[in-house]
């Protein structure tokens, strides 16, 4: 089943509260989710450990490159998705992530430098893709989003360097900041309403099981 694969070079973008807000929410319709944690410093680990409130599902720290392959393949064949949260730098893991996903989502915030690294992680993608043959469906996400000229602006250069982009972004909300220690999916408020649109948009790429 799908292996969706969450990276940046760039540290911060979002990638662990979006592999938290995607793990939470699947495993609440009722999914087998498997996360696999592949970043050294373990923060989606130890959420999933110790603040995650919610229906349960896997969850394996596991940032040895060699080791993550093998366990990519064999939950890729148990779970209805899995879910690879990457470290935020160059480092071999989040390769082996990219290159044994169905689909590579990279989180992005909106300065120039945060557009930069989320290209060149897709530059990545790509090149991975081209070194295995076969396809790895990569777009960018916006995150952390204020209604501003800024997010407008970043929006553009994505699309000037031709980057495929999702339409759902996250904005900058509380309660998205707030998930690392209350543990609960946001269920009022704005989030609820973005959190469906970045489902309902990664299920209509096939990204997500039906
Ligand atoms: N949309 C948002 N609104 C408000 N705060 C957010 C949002 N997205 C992420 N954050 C906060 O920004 C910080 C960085 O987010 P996060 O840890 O998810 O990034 P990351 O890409 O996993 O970082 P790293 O590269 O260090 O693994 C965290 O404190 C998180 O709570
Ligand atoms: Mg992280």
């Amino acid at each position: 089943m799908p292996v969706l694969t969450i990276a940046s070079s760039k540290g911060g973008p979002g990638k662990t509260t979006v592999a938290m807000l995607l793990a939470g929410s699947l495993a609440a319709e009722g999914r087998k989710v498997v996360a696999l944690d592949a970043d050294p410093t373990q923060a989606f680990s130890r959420w999933a450990a110790n603040a995650y409130e919610g229906p349960t599902f896997e969850t394996h720290a596991e940032s040895d490159e060699t080791r993550l392959a093998y366990l990519i393949d064999s939950k890729a064949g148990e779970a209805d998705i899995v879910i690879v949260d990457t470290a935020g730098f160059g480092n071999r893991s989040a390769a082996v992530a990219m290159t044994s996903a169905d689909a590579v989502l990279v989180p992005t915030l909106s300065g120039e430098a945060d557009v930069t690294e989320a290209e060149k992680t897709v530059r990545l993608a790509e090149g991975l893709a081209r070194a295995a043959r076969r396809e790895i469906p990569t777009a960018v996400l916006l995150n952390k989003v204020r209604r501003t000229q800024l997010a407008r602006h970043a929006a553009h250069e994505i699309q000037v360097a031709g980057l495929p982009r999702l339409e759902a972004s996250l904005s900058d909300l509380v309660a998205y900041g707030e998930l690392s220690y209350s543990g609960r999916i946001p269920q009022i408020g704005p989030a609820v309403i973005e959190i469906a649109g970045l489902l309902a948009e990664l299920r209509e790429r096939g990204w997500l099981p039906r």
